[in-house]
């Protein structure tokens, strides 16, 4: 991908891919404005929401539900204000101690094998415990999350098929699949929220019952939705961070020697992952007028893709970018998105990549990654390791 990206951002910048009929934006300046410029870049999803509730079982009341990630000013700021509290560093700062609680469980199950799948044992399971905890949802329910995780990362659709007119979707199996994990997520969340409502607790899913924007009370759907958004964007994304972490490292060793003596690069050295192997590869806007980016006009009402990934290592932005350099000053990488919707959760999954590293560095010495096993998600949404193995010196507790 990435030498694809570097020809794209020379020769053809922003490209319309006819199969599809999207657009595409490569350079950091054009993604930068893409994804700031709310009042020319719409982040509305409605056709596929529409395809959704077309695919969707007759009988069940279709996944209508908006979330923030889909939304435009003046609701987004309405909706993102019920939650921003439970982000903001002072609130995460509290959770640093479970954090470490539930890294150290981890690492208990595994130091002695000498061996381990680090997706599997530790990169998946901790930011799923933590944001399971926050939303109230039970941990025990985590082989659940994952299957969704799965289902929905396991995406066969190519964009000409995702972006197809409304009418040409109705009997389109995969998207008919996906609809159905769509539904199975909400027919959960649908269950403890009802819980929540008769006994509410200290947990987010009972907070956003409670809230109210303009008075109201949000709809079943809207609360369902951003359960749904928050449980998802909390574990997937953070999980790559973490494997994409241990996989540079690995790449390049010199950089563990360095951290060994100065740890106080680590979260330097977290941004500059975050950077060279940003953990979500592109986001989607739609245009609500005409614009021009790098010379070429896009029309009104046209699907974008916005390559994050691409514009992280746009040499007009960062000086060598093919070099992982976990010193890189100034790094301003769009990796968490930029301006309104810039993500809600990043000091959550700093934190807990601060916390986790040096433990998983310290407690696994001479940790190498088995490359002839690792395996990538597939689908051009997230740049992680489904599969990654890892061998380390055993140790006994
Ligand atoms: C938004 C990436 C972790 C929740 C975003 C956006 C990006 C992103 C690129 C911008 C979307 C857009 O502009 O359309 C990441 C990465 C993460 C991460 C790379 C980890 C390394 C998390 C975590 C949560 C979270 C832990 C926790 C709940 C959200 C939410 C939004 C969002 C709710 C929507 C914000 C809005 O639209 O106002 N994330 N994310 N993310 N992220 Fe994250």
């Amino acid at each position: 991908m990435y030498n694809w990206f570097e020809q794209m951002r020379q020769t053809q910048p922003v490209w319309l891919d006819e199969e599809s009929n999207c657009w595409h934006v490569f350079r950091y300046d054009d993604v930068n404005t893409a994804i700031t410029d709310y009042q020319r870049f719409s982040s509305e999803r409605r056709m596929q929401r529409e395809a959704m509730a077309t695919a969707g079982s007759p009988n069940k009341t279709p996944f209508t539900g908006r979330s923030i990630i889909a939304m435009d000013p003046p609701q987004h700021r309405q909706y993102r204000n019920l939650v921003t509290s439970a982000f903001t560093p002072r609130a995460i700062d509290k959770l640093r101690g479970r954090v470490t609680q539930i890294t150290q469980e981890l690492l208990d199950k595994v130091v002695a094998n000498g061996s381990m799948d680090f997706a599997d044992d530790i990169a998946y399971p901790l930011p799923t415990i933590v944001i399971a905890e926050m939303l109230g949802v039970p941990v025990s329910d985590r082989p659940l999350f994952q299957s969704w995780a799965d289902g929905l990362l396991r995406r066969q659709l190519n964009d000409a098929e995702v972006f197809r007119p409304v009418e040409e979707q109705r009997n389109n199996p995969e998207l008919q699949r996906l609809t159905r994990v769509f539904e199975e997520m909400s027919d959960y969340f649908e269950r403890m929220l009802e819980e929540r409502k008769r006994e509410p607790r200290d947990d987010m899913m009972s907070a956003l019952l409670q809230a109210e924007v303009d008075g109201q009370h949000l709809s079943m759907e809207d609360t369902i939705s951003f359960c749904t958004l928050l449980l998802l964007a909390g574990h997937v994304t953070t999980t790559n961070l973490l494997s994409q972490a241990i996989r540079c490292f690995d790449e390049h060793p010199d950089t563990l020697t360095q951290l060994k003596k100065e740890p106080e690069l680590m979260p330097s050295a977290i941004e500059e992952v975050l950077r060279y192997a940003s953990p979500v590869w592109r986001l989607v806007r739609t245009t609500k007028e005409a614009v021009t980016l790098s010379g070429i006009t896009i029309p009104q009402d046209a699907t974008i893709f916005t390559w994050l990934s691409s514009a992280n290592r746009d040499p007009q932005q960062f000086t060598e970018p093919e070099r992982f350099d976990i010193t890189r000053t100034p790094n301003k990488h769009v990796a968490f998105g930029h301006g309104i919707h810039f993500c809600i959760g990043a000091p959550l999954s700093r934190m807990e990549a601060s916390v986790a590293l040096p433990m998983i560095l310290k407690q696994l010495p001479n940790m190498r990654v088995d490359r002839s096993g690792s395996q990538l998600f597939e689908g051009r949404f997230l740049f992680g390791f489904k599969h990654l193995p890892i061998t380390f010196d055993a140790h006994a507790q």
